[in-house]
This record gives C-alpha cells, structure tokens and sequence, in this order.
C-alpha cells in the first residue's frame, strides 16, 4: 500500500502513505488542503502524528516501549540515568570516557545565580514547587541569554539539567526549611546528588542509601521519554517558533504539570490519602469513579495509547513492593492502591475501557518512601522528563520543522457589524 484515495464532494484524492520502521501506517495529508481545500479534524490528536521521530517506539496494544530500540525493561534494570539521557539525546550509548565526562558535565554545572536563590526564596513557603521549576527554568534564559545548543549542545544540555536538580531541591529545602543548598559531590551519580542536594542538613555528612539511589535513579528512567505526549508535544510546538531551549523546556514543565498528565502521580496520592481518611472503603470509593455524573476519575488509570498494560507500570509495582522492603515500611497507602487495582482488574466498567494502571499509580509510594513531600513528585517526573524533552527539541531542529500551527473548525458568529456602545441593549 502507497497511497490513500480521498473522495471528497465527487472529487477524487490521492494521499501518499506512509510506513515507520515498527510497520504503523500513516496517511501523508501534507499537501490536503493545498489540493482540496479541505482540513482534518481531530480534537486531542488521537488519530494525528506530529512527526516523524527516531527516539522512542510505543506499541500501546502490545504494551511495548523502547527507548532508541532498547526496551524499557533492559535500561531501568541495567543502564544509569546518565546513559538514558545520553542514549535518548544523542541516539546511542556513551562510551565510558564519554559517559564520565557528561556525568561529571552535569555535576559541574548545577550552580545557581545569586539572584535566582533569592527569587526561590521570595516564592511563598507553600508555592507549589512545578510553578517555582517552571519559572526558573525560564527565568535561566536571562542569565545565560548566550546558551547556545548549536555550537555546544553538551554544554548547555548539562547546565539545563543540573541547574534543574538544583533548582528542584532548592525548592524542597525551602519548604522544610533546611537552608541554602550543599555543595554537589561530583563523584557520584545524578540521583545521588538529587537526594544530596535536598536532604544534607548543614554541617552533617550525608551519604544516600544505595536502596534509595538505585530506585531513584530507575525512577527517572522510566520517565525519561514517551513520545508525543502532552509535554513533549508542548516542547515542540514552543520550540517551532525558534523560542530559546529554556523557553521550550519551560512551556514543557507546564503541560506536565496537569492531574490527567504527570501531575497524576500527587492526584494519586491525594486519593489514596483521601480513601483513607474516608475509612478505607476502595469499593465505595469505586462506585464513584463509576459513576459519570460525579466527574471523578481513578487517577493513576487509564492511557490514552496503552490498551492491555503500561510496561512503566509492571517496572514501578515491582520497585514499590522491593523499595518498600527493603527499606522495612509498611504504607497503608500501598495496600489501598493494591485494593484499588484488583477491584478495578475485575471490574467490567474498567475491563471493557480498557483501564490498567499507569506509571503514576505506584510511583507516588515510592517517592513517599524517599521522603519526598506530595507535591514534589510533579517535579521529580520533569527531572526524569528532561532528556526526552531535550532530545525532542534537537530532532525538530536537526530537521528543521516548520512552525507548528493547527488549523481549526471555525464554530462563532459570521461575519456582523461593530454596534456603538451607546446603541447596546
Ligand atoms: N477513571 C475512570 N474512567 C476513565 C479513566 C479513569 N482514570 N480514564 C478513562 N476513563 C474512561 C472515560 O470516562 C471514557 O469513558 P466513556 O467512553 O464511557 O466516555 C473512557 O474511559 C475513555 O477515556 P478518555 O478520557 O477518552 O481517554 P483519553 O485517552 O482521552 O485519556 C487519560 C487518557 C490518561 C487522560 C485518562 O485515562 C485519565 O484521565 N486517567 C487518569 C489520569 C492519569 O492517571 N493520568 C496519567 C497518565 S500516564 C502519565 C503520563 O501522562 O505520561
């Protein structure tokens, strides 16, 4: 198959098609309404591809994703943080020398500007922590306004990252009031500074435990790229318009921060601490959630592209179960959403939707047991975002994409003229 044939009032189309590398078919509608006049319409894009892109492979029915070709399951058990975003920004794994030198990049460049500690500390004690990651990464664009990714990507990749963790712990450190950041320990990896940076009290050494680190640093794998999704896309469509990295990235932290998106995982929590203030009834509360009229969702459930099972889901149960054991913490918490689950599993409201958990469901339980407040968890998917987000940004640029700009169905008044304000009704 090549081409699709468009018969649109007796006129008849041929539209090119399409076929990616994994054998998903597009139709080619470039030149649709150039030659017909007429547009698509799709509301949330479910049935539209943005791009064309290299980075990362979703099969939703089959419940696969591939980062650059490896399997989500091989990178969180085998590879750093490090490497993914290494992996995702650049197409390939770093050597070792490489991989040293972008790790001990990131750790050299996490230092903030005066006035931004200031302008952190001057956000109320209780601002929610997306806003103050949103408006300081735009806020870096006026102090490196001469970042420039064409003529040195690692540099710049490496101080965005960096500068993100701090700003990310600073606003922790804030809220628990726990003074200026530390000094970052270059010789160890991302995950382990993030948990140094928010958690070293001053004057006290302080070393992670390994449990901690390694979940941490599988964490922010597992986040690390989805492809075009609600972010992602976000970064994108700023990034047409030739905005500046730090804009774009920006613009993405924002479309994270929505419940239905990464700001799932606090909405999570906040249910399952709901539930349990309400006595524990997960039946009740199901009921609920199958009721349409009451507007409430089961957070943490459903995707809009994984139909049978999200691998990041199975990938973080198995880490909530051995963090959680590890580390010898009983959440109540974990046995509501375990209950929420298997209720929702047998539930033909949820089976015939095709509802499973989602990579929020148990991640929240995990940060908890890090010691990580509610309302940073946003912000810890946007640490683990930022590569895919980066990477994304490099590819429409490489290519040179045109600005992004959707059409529409235009649905208001015709055409009518101005009234007087004195001849108004
Ligand atoms: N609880 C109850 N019903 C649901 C849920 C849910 N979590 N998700 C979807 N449905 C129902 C929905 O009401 C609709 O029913 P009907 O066909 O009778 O009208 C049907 O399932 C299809 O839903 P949809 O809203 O058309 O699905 P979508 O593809 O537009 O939305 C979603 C996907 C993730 C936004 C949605 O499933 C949802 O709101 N989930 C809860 C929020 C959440 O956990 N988001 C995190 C997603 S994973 C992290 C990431 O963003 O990468």
């Amino acid at each position: 198959m090549n081409s699709a044939r468009l018969t649109l009032n007796g006129n008849e189309f041929e539209l090119p098609t399409l076929v990616g590398e994994e054998g998903e078919v597009g139709i080619d509608i470039a030149k649709l309404r150039g030659s017909s006049g007429a547009i698509t319409l799709d509301p949330g894009y479910g049935n539209t591809g943005s791009c064309r892109s290299a980075i990362t492979f979703v099969d939703g029915e089959k419940g696969i994703l591939r980062y650059r070709g490896i399997a989500i399951d091989e990178l969180s058990a085998d590879a750093s943080f490090e490497e993914v975003s290494h992996l995702l920004i650049h197409g390939e794994l770093p050597t070792e020398s490489t991989l040293k030198s972008f790790t001990s990049a990131l750790a050299a460049n996490n230092d903030l500007p005066k006035e931004m500690v200031t302008m952190i500390d001057a956000f109320p004690k209780d601002g929610h922590p997306m806003g103050i990651l949103a408006a300081m990464m735009a806020a870096l664009s006026t102090f490196y306004p001469d970042a420039d990714p064409d003529a040195d990507l690692d540099g710049v990749v490496a101080g965005l990252m960096g500068r993100a963790m701090s700003i990310a712990a600073l606003s922790y450190r804030k809220q628990k009031g726990l003074g200026p950041l530390p000094e970052i320990d270059p010789s160890v990896s991302y995950a382990a500074n993030f948990l140094r940076l928010s958690h070293a009290e001053s004057g006290k050494e302080y070393k992670p435990s390994k449990v901690l680190e390694h979940a941490l640093d599988m964490l922010l794998i597992v986040h690390a790229d989805h492809e075009q999704n609600c972010s992602t896309s976000t970064v994108r469509m700023v990034g047409s318009s030739q905005a500046n990295i730090f804009a774009s990235m920006a613009g993405g932290i924002c479309g994270l921060w929505g419940p239905l998106h990464g700001g799932a995982n606090q909405a999570v929590l906040e249910m399952l601490e709901q539930i349990q203030a309400n006595g524990g009834d997960c039946t009740k509360h199901m009921e609920l959630v199958k009721d349409k009229e009451s507007g409430v969702r089961l957070m943490g459930f459903g995707h809009r592209v994984y139909k049978n099972f999200d691998p990041r889901a199975t990938i973080m149960k198995k880490a909530c179960d051995e963090v959680l054991g590890e580390l010898g913490i009983e959440d109540p918490l974990l046995d509501i959403a375990r209950k929420l689950e298997k209720i929702a599993l047998d539930d033909d409201f949820f089976v015939k939707r095709k509802l499973y958990p989602n990579v929020d469901f148990y991640s929240g339980i995990v940060y908890r047991a890090m010691g990580i407040p509610t309302d940073m968890f946003t912000v810890m998917f946007a640490l683990g975002r930022m590569p895919g987000w980066l990477a994304h940004w490099k590819e429409l640029r490489d290519e040179g994409s045109r600005i992004h700009r959707p059409r529409q169905i235009y649905t208001g008044y015709q055409a009518r003229p101005y009234v007087p304000v004195a001849d108004r009704g």
